[in-house]
């Protein structure tokens, strides 16, 4: 099935300018871009895009760090395109991560994790339109 899935590069890879190679991770793997932006994360927005980890121990830490700095928001389409991400990214925790992987490769820690990716088709349309509007998605 096609599917669109949100990806973000967060600030820890976007300031160590992986954005190229992850990019090209995803574009040689058969995923199409149809939205991309650079934004700074605002709390409201983090609030939003995290709402299930509110109240967990490390929610405002999360928060900090996304907002920290820019990142990149993008929209990927492809068959399959949910899992196919996750499994480009590999393990939340990098320590657990695949060789090959995005996070083996880019990430320093569980928070510092260089990308995020929707984990299913409900979170996948419910994040794509906290990023962006349909103006702003092309296929
Ligand atoms: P992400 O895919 O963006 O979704 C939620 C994020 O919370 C996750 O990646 C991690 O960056 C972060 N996270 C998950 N578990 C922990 C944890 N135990 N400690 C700190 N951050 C975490």
């Amino acid at each position: 099935m096609i599917e669109n899935t949100l990806v973000l590069i967060k600030p820890d890879a976007f300031d160590k300018k992986y954005t190229g190679r992850i990019l090209t991770c995803y574009e040689e793997n058969g995923l199409k871009i149809k939205a991309l932006k650079l934004l700074k994360m605002t709390p409201e927005l983090a609030a939003k895009h995290y709402a299930e980890h509110i109240g967990k121990d490390f929610y405002d830490e999360l928060v900090g760090f996304m907002t920290s700095a820019p990142l990149v928001a993008m929209v990927l389409t492809g068959e399959n395109a949910i899992a196919k991400v996750r499994a480009l990214n590999g393990a939340t925790n990098p320590e657990k991560a695949a060789a090959g992987t995005i996070r083996k490769e880019y990430a320093q820690s569980v928070q510092h994790n260089a990308v995020h990716a929707s984990d299913g088709l409900e979170s996948a349309a419910r994040e794509i339109h906290i990023f962006f509007n349909e103006t702003e998605i092309f296929d």
